[in-house]
C-alpha cells in the first residue's frame, strides 16, 4: 500500500483528484464511488473541474435498506447533491434499498459490477475498519449482500439523522470480493477517530476482524491520510 500524507481533507481531495485525472487520461471507464463525509472534498474537486464523465459509468458501494432515493439521508440523495447534479455520468448505479426482494437486488447488483469492471475505487473507512458497509467478521469472499449494521456504525452515522431511532439498521453493500476486483483503490481517512483503523489496516494482521486489512493483498492501493489519521502509524 502506498501511503500519502497530506495536511487536511481539502488537500486529500486534491490528491485523489490528481490520481483520478491521471487514470482518466489512461482511458478508464468505471468509477467505484463511496459516501460519507470523507470523500466530500474529492467530490468538490470533481464538481469544480473540467473533467467530463458523460462517457463513464459510476457504481456506488452501498445504500441503506428502507430509504427511498429521494430521502435526504439516502446515499442516492447524497450522490445527487454532491456530485451527479454537477457531473452526470453516462450511467450511475446504486443498490436499491427499497427493493422488495433484497436478495434478488444483491444478485442484480453483482451482475452490474460484472458488466462494468471497476477501474478506480474510492473508499473511506469506518472507525471499526469497515469498508463499504462490510462490517467486522464479513467473509472476504462475499459479493453484494444485506448487512446488519453494528452498533458502532449506527452510532457513527446517527450524526446525519435527527435521532438514533431513525438510523437504518440494515444496508445493502458491495462485498469485499468485488472491492478487491477493482484495478485501483484510493482510500482516504481523516481525523483521530480513524487512526486505529488505519494503523491496523496497514500494520495489523490480514483478518476479517478488520475488513480493510484485506487491502494488504491488493496490488494497487493508495491511502491518503492526514496527520491525525496517520498518528498511530509511527
Ligand atoms: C459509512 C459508509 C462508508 C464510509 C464510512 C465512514 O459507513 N458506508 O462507505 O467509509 O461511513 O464515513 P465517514 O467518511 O463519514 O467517516
Amino acid at each position: 500500500m502506498k501511503v500519502i500524507r497530506i495536511n487536511n481533507q481539502v488537500e486529500g481531495g486534491k490528491k485523489a483528484f490528481e490520481l483520478l485525472k491521471a487514470e482518466m487520461e489512461n482511458g478508464i471507464k468505471t468509477l467505484g464511488l463511496a459516501t460519507g463525509s470523507t470523500p466530500l472534498s474529492f467530490y468538490n474537486e470533481l464538481a469544480n473541474s473540467e473533467l467530463v464523465f458523460s462517457e463513464m459509468t459510476s457504481i456506488n458501494l452501498d445504500e441503506y435498506v428502507g430509504l427511498a432515493a429521494d430521502n435526504a439521508q439516502s446515499y442516492h440523495h447524497f450522490m445527487q447533491e454532491n456530485l451527479f447534479q454537477y457531473k452526470p455520468f453516462k450511467e450511475s448505479f446504486l443498490p436499491n434499498g427499497l427493493a422488495t426482494d433484497l436478495q434478488a437486488e444483491a444478485k442484480h447488483y453483482d451482475q452490474i459490477i460484472a458488466e462494468h469492471p471497476i477501474d478506480f475505487q474510492i473508499l473511506g473507512i469506518g472507525r471499526n475498519g469497515h469498508i463499504g458497509f462490510n462490517e467486522p467478521g464479513t467473509p472476504f469472499d462475499m459479493t453484494t449482500h444485506i448487512v446488519d449494521l453494528t452498533q458502532d456504525t449506527i452510532e457513527a452515522n446517527s450524526r446525519f439523522f435527527d435521532s438514533m431511532e431513525e438510523v437504518p439498521k440494515q444496508a445493502i453493500s458491495m462485498g469485499i470480493h468485488s472491492i478487491m476486483q477493482s484495478k485501483m483503490v484510493v482510500l482516504m481517512a481523516y481525523g483521530k477517530d480513524k487512526a486505529d483503523a488505519i494503523n491496523q489496516m496497514i500494520n495489523g494482521p490480514i483478518s476479517e476482524d478488520l475488513p480493510a486489512s484485506v487491502l494488504q493483498n491488493h496490488p494497487n492501493v493508495v491511502v491518503i491520510v492526514d496527520e491525525a489519521a496517520a498518528s498511530e502509524l509511527d
